[in-house]
């Protein structure tokens, strides 16, 4: 009988992508996907270690498995990613029940561990960081959204952020070299991916056979039927003049950048070690908004940082209120152990975090609502990637805005111009302005 696997996935798109990579090793194996747990044979958590709350994620998780597993005692249960990685052992002695452990680099093995778990009386582990992180070949990955294929073009992270625990789980950076990444993008276009995101924990300092991350661009930009092109996440010390000008010289390249700030404290920020100043970030998005006046920015910010003040978290309001990002990501400061601001005490008390959250996300919010309202009327294209429900559809203008319309399947993947009828703070709401869709191939 068909074997069926279900996936749970926490975490980053790198994790996503991961997913998608094991997807496709399972479908080669034969087996097919579970729509719910309840009818699978096999289960894989991909975790997320980078908050404790992601991480707890996994234990609660685990317990419902477990359970289920006491009527179905065949069903094997397997988790991987960076609280694998960084737990091991550990996860088999606090949740029994657990059949495989693999770590970040290890992917291509889950199968034959599965296997090979079935006629074991012992749960099997492999945390092998040595191992080929990029052994999953591109035609194996089953890429969850049907219009945007992900595309790992590098592993890890070289840089030392005091709070995060990322260099620990997935190691040191290794890129791949332009030909590998080239392969897959062409590979996914013929499929009829429309769009590719290029992605790395630090996916602009790209470095490989000679190539720099703003030529690698120049180089998949040129792929004949790609119809755009984006990338996450980049790092602010690795914005230069080349990957500025490629936002003005490439086309599929749309206006959207995410760029981590973090904070807006020169004390915090070097004591994270981001390497930049505020004033030196604030730099990069000048130089960058020369080349792409228009160019739409989101951002990644911790409050409650260990010995953050009121005056520090003040200067972190003024600055996302001077830079006006498009959208922002904001996080309470969790402790995470092994990292280098772990030794520091966590003195912002709790409830304080929340306070400087919710503050900060109300003057964003409402800084959002204001600015997306003044486009209402505007006239947008969008790539429509998501079926919404019956008779709708939704999709991202060249900025990366999220337009929802009246639509049927038959968009995915076409180019359609809208006008924008109404506006949320974090979407809009528009109307196809012509009958028929606007294909466009580059
Ligand atoms: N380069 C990475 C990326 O691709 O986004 C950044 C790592 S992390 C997955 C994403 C965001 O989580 C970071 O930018 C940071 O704002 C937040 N983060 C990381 N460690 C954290 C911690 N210990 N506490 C709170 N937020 C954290
Ligand atoms: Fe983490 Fe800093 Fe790298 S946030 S992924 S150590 S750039």
């Amino acid at each position: 009988m068909t074997q069926r696997y279900f996936i749970e996935t926490f975490g980053c798109q790198m994790n996503v992508n991961d997913s998608e990579k094991v997807a496709g090793l399972l479908r080669r194996e034969g087996y097919e996907e579970a729509t719910s747990v309840d009818q699978a044979d096999v289960v894989f958590v991909n975790t997320c270690a980078v908050r404790e709350k992601a991480s707890e994620k996994l234990y609660h998780s685990l317990g419902r498995f477990r359970r289920i597993k006491k009527q179905r005692p065949e069903l094997r249960v397997s988790v991987g990613g960076c609280v694998a990685q960084l737990q091991g052992k550990e996860i088999l002695d606090r949740a029994p029940g657990v059949d495989v452990v693999i770590g970040t680099h290890n992917l291509s093995s889950l199968p034959e561990l599965l296997e090979r778990s079935r006629d074991s009386s012992e749960p099997l582990l492999e945390l092998d960081r040595k191992a080929d992180a990029f052994a999953v070949e591109a035609v194996d990955v089953v890429h969850s959204n049907r219009v945007r294929a992900f595309v790992t073009v590098m592993e890890g992270c070289n840089h030392v952020c005091s709070f995060c625990v990322v260099p620990r789980t997935r190691g040191p950076e290794v890129n791949r070299t332009p030909g590998e990444i080239l392969r897959e993008v062409r590979h996914v276009v013929e499929q009829g991916f429309a769009e590719v995101m290029l992605l790395g924990q630090t996916v602009n300092a790209y470095a490989s056979d000679g190539i720099d991350f703003a030529e690698l661009l120049h180089r998949v930009h040129e792929v004949s039927g790609l119809r755009r092109l984006r990338f996450t996440t980049s790092h602010p010390e690795h914005v230069n003049k080349d990957l500025a000008r490629a936002f003005r010289e490439l086309p599929k390249l749309g206006g959207y950048l995410h760029l981590p700030v973090q904070s807006g404290a020169p004390r915090v920020l070097a004591d994270m070690r981001r390497g930049y100043t505020p004033a030196e970030y604030l730099e990069k998005v000048a130089l960058l908004r020369a080349h792409r006046p228009d160019l739409a920015l989101s951002t990644d910010v911790i409050v409650g940082y260990p010995g953050e003040t009121e005056e520090e978290f003040e200067d972190t309001l003024r600055l996302v209120g001077q830079v006006g990002f498009e959208s922002i990501f904001s996080f309470m400061y969790s402790p995470r152990p092994g990292t280098t601001a772990f030794r520091q005490v966590d003195d912002v008390p709790e409830e304080e975090k929340r306070h400087r959250l919710h503050t900060l996300q109300r003057m964003q919010q409402r800084f959002q609502e204001e600015r997306n309202r003044g486009r209402v009327g505007e006239q947008e294209t969008i790539l429509v990637d998501t079926i919404d429900g019956p008779g709708r559809v939704s999709g991202r203008t060249m900025h990366f805005r999220l337009v929802h319309v009246d639509g049927e399947a038959e968009l995915l993947g076409r180019e359609v111009a809208v006008r924008i009828d109404s506006a949320g703070p974090n979407a809009f709401r528009g109307s196809r302005v012509e009958d028929s869709a606007l294909e466009t191939s580059a």
